[in-house]
């Protein structure tokens, strides 16, 4: 049993990471920390404490960092939108009971790593890489303890920031924290860019398939996998219409099934100059540079074992 930390921005993929993670009897959910992202912190706690109590988990959820660490938060209010987002802003379940523990998620994580559990622990940034970064700086000691860190972010040949085209949003909405964490020395960085997500997309054949499971997490995963692909038609249109990555689920997939991505040892940095780059991640693919790789890098995806996995896992009445 692998054991996990959880760091979320919990919109719908995040979501069913969290399912997967809790669903997969080869992983064992420790704690969950949430920071700002895909929406405002109080939306990702609250997103986290409504997942995990749908699920009837034990874990505990840590709420950290509401804003990045230097540059003006970009994450706006859902309600100074004017129509709703497509994206979801809160998650369609009913609402939480439990509540974040009183900790600060930075002080949790190096209370954590600073233990016994530490150094068998996971760790997985699924957002923006603030509550991480504000860790490793103020105990710097931590880069020896987290034994493994795998990171949903980034891309070399894909996108996804419309004012910086070449972008990610995790790493574009805190690129100072992502450059702390790229250039801390932890000794297993594990990065899953757009160019392995993008490869492992839902179909609406599978939200069906989750949905004919008829277990109650099958059929909330189907509704959050088909609000994805919605959002995807309507905004980001792929080369697949009608598909929609699950990135943060194939981060946490492929912690126990390594098989589902291609990787390379590759140097990354981040651009954290403002203009079209910002917040791009630099993932040096042609080993031009000298820097020696301080990253395991996430090139490719096998979209059909993914897909089969995550059928698996989220519509099982039972553990899978
Ligand atoms: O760019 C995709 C990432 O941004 C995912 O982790 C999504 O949940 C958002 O945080
Ligand atoms: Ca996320």
């Amino acid at each position: 049993m692998t054991r996990i930390i959880l760091d979320v921005d919990t919109g719908t993929d995040d979501a069913a990471a969290i399912m997967f993670a809790a669903l997969h009897t080869g992983l064992e959910l420790v704690a969950l920390t949430t920071v700002n992202g895909n929406v405002p912190l109080d939306y990702t706690t609250d997103n986290t404490l409504r997942i995990v109590d749908f699920l009837g988990l034990s874990a505990p959820v840590y709420a950290g960092m509401p804003a990045p660490l230097v540059r003006p938060n970009p994450t706006r209010r859902p309600e100074s939108f004017p129509t709703p987002s497509v994206w979801g802003d809160t998650l369609d379940l009913p609402p939480a009971h439990s509540s974040p523990r009183p900790a600060h998620a930075v002080d949790f994580l190096i209370e954590y790593y600073m233990g016994p559990a530490g150094p068998e622990t996971i760790l997985v940034g699924l957002g923006p890489l603030t509550n991480i970064a504000a860790a490793l700086k103020k105990q710097p000691h931590l880069t020896r303890r987290i034994p493994a860190l795998y990171v949903m972010g980034g891309g070399h040949a894909a996108g996804n920031v419309d004012s910086a085209p070449g972008s990610e949003f995790n790493i574009w909405v805190d690129p100072h924290a992502a450059a702390v964490v790229f250039a801390s020395g932890i000794e297993r960085i594990a990065l899953f860019p757009l160019d392995a997500t993008h490869r492992a997309c839902v179909t609406p054949a599978d939200c069906d398939a989750l949905e004919q499971a008829g277990t109650p997490v099958g059929q909330a995963a189907a509704r959050f996998l088909r609000k994805r692909i919605h959002a995807y038609n309507m905004v980001q249109p792929l080369e697949r219409p009608d598909t929609a990555p699950v990135h943060d689920a194939l981060t946490v997939a492929a912690i126990v099934e390594p098989g589902l991505v291609q990787t390379e040892h590759l140097y990354v940095d981040v651009e954290v100059i403002p203009g079209l780059a910002f917040g791009r991640t630099m993932i040096d693919v042609l080993r031009r540079g000298n820097q020696r790789p301080n990253t395991q890098v996430a090139l490719g995806a096998d979209e059909a074992a993914f897909i089969s996995l995550l059928r698996r896992v989220l519509g099982a009445a039972q553990q899978a």
